[in-house]
């Protein structure tokens, strides 16, 4: 177990649901917040609250600060640019101030959205960015920040994001799969907007082995490929055989009322920094994309020719901007939606050295999240112990209920928890 103390900001969203667990199972010590406490692993603490944060440095001691936090929906950033600005640029400086002030490391998650999408290629690491809206501009802002004050400092853009299941899933994957959930048999995607898909549990995975480098500096951490929302939405519909729903293609006009924030034409990203370090293990975004929806979403998938009924999302995202009670229901219900039980296992190979010579297979997190190691090999309907405990139980066991190989040589488990 790791003893550095880690300190993780806006952890309650999207990606922390991915990053917590990861993390708590290598660092014995993780202090996760959120401005709304919507898990009981969450601590309350506004980024804005300048004192709040200046508390934790000084109390908490974090040697590793995870700085997540933002407003992320790009309607809400451009209805409100100075709630964003305080939140993802003015935060993300009194951050980076404190961070050096004492000696910590810090993590800035940033994102795709920096660069106007004019290239016609991938953009790497050595290409400009130049926002083109709010979210995008105060997120670049904060990049800024983060590499003018702290000198011990990475800064990770991601594209776009999917995971967080059931309770925190909001952008496109939730948008196609409730459509599917209220069972709508044509979808409506566009064309004209590519980018590359970012699943959040390879990209805990992957934070954590750029981490253990000490290579600080910009990187872009990102499936592998690249695609336009149109391919993403024919992939899911492969995925979850509804081959009855028909997909039409769009411009982006076509939902230009409801998106109304400018969007570059290209966001997709190659990983080109953490290739020359040899630590790139993001697979192919259609392996993640198949692996989320089989693990969280199995209820979406058409079962011979039987649908299964759908079980809930979080509160629709309606409009942020007019319901000043959106951010209250969207917690209470993470909070009361169960999680679910299936889990999927990676080989040992992209875990540091110590670990795998274990002969251990490391399991991704699930949607409460967690992270543990079983023995390998497995086999179908074996029980396996369990190293580390999912978060918040007490389970040892497990049966294998599914397992098998992919094109990647990555191998995947389904695990049943027993006590
Ligand atoms: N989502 C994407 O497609 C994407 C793509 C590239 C990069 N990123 C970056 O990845 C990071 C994590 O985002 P995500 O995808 O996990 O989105 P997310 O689900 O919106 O998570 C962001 C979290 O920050 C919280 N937050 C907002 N304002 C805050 C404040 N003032 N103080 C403390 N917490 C606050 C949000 O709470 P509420 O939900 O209650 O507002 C949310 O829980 C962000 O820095 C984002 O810019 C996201």
């Amino acid at each position: 177990m790791k003893t550095e103390r880690v300190f993780i900001t806006g952890c309650g969203g999207m990606l922390g649901n991915a990053i917590y667990p990861f993390f708590k199972s290598w660092y014995s010590d993780v202090l996760a917040t959120d401005k709304v406490v919507s898990e009981d692993w969450l601590s309350e603490l506004d980024v804005r609250d300048s004192e709040g944060l200046q508390k934790v440095f000084i109390e908490y001691k974090p040697d590793i600060v995870l700085h997540l936090a933002a407003e992320t929906d790009l309607e809400y950033c451009e209805t409100h640019p100075e709630i964003t600005q305080d939140v993802n640029s003015t935060a993300s400086e009194t951050i980076a101030r404190l961070a050096e002030e004492h000696g910590a490391t810090l993590i800035y998650i940033s994102t795709a959205g920096v660069f106007d999408g004019e290239k016609s290629g991938y953009y790497s690491e050595e290409d400009t960015p130049h926002p083109l809206m709010v979210y995008g501009q105060t997120k670049y802002e904060g990049e800024l920040h983060t590499l003018k004050h702290c000198s011990k400092s990475y800064i990770v853009r991601a594209g776009w994001m999917m995971g967080g299941g059931r309770r925190k899933e909001k952008k496109f994957i939730y948008k196609i799969l409730q459509q599917i959930g209220e069972g709508k048999k044509e979808i409506f995607a566009v064309d004209d907007k590519w980018g590359t898909p970012t699943y959040t549990y390879d990209f805990a995975m992957n934070l954590f082995l750029l981490l253990e480098t000490k290579k600080y500096g910009l990187y872009h951490m990102v499936c592998e490929g690249k695609g336009s929302r149109y391919d993403v939405a024919e992939e899911i519909l492969r995925v979850t055989k509804h081959q009855d729903i028909t997909l039409t293609r769009v411009g982006s006009e076509y939902f230009a009322e409801e998106y109304f924030a400018p969007r570059p034409a290209s966001e997709i990203m190659i990983n080109a920094k953490l290739a020359e370090l040899g630590i790139n293990h993001m697979r192919p975004w259609q392996d993640a994309l198949q692996d989320y929806i089989t693990n969280h979403f199995a209820d979406y998938v058409n079962v011979d020719s039987e649908t299964p009924e759908k079980e809930a999302f979080h509160p629709s995202r309606k409009d942020k901007i007019q319901d000043e009670n959106f951010t209250e229901r969207r917690s209470t219900f993470r909070k009361d939606y169960p999680s679910s039980v299936d889990y999927v296992v990676h080989n040992g190979t992209s875990f540091p050295a110590s670990e795998s010579s274990k002969k251990a297979i490391a399991v991704n997190m699930s949607e409460e999240g967690l992270c543990l190691y079983v023995f390998d090999p497995v086999s179908k309907g074996e029980r396996v112990s369990l190293l580390k405990h999912p978060a918040g139980s007490e389970h040892e066991m497990a049966t294998v209920q599914w397992i098998r190989q992919e094109k990647s040589g990555v191998l995947k488990a389904g695990l049943l928890f027993q006590q």
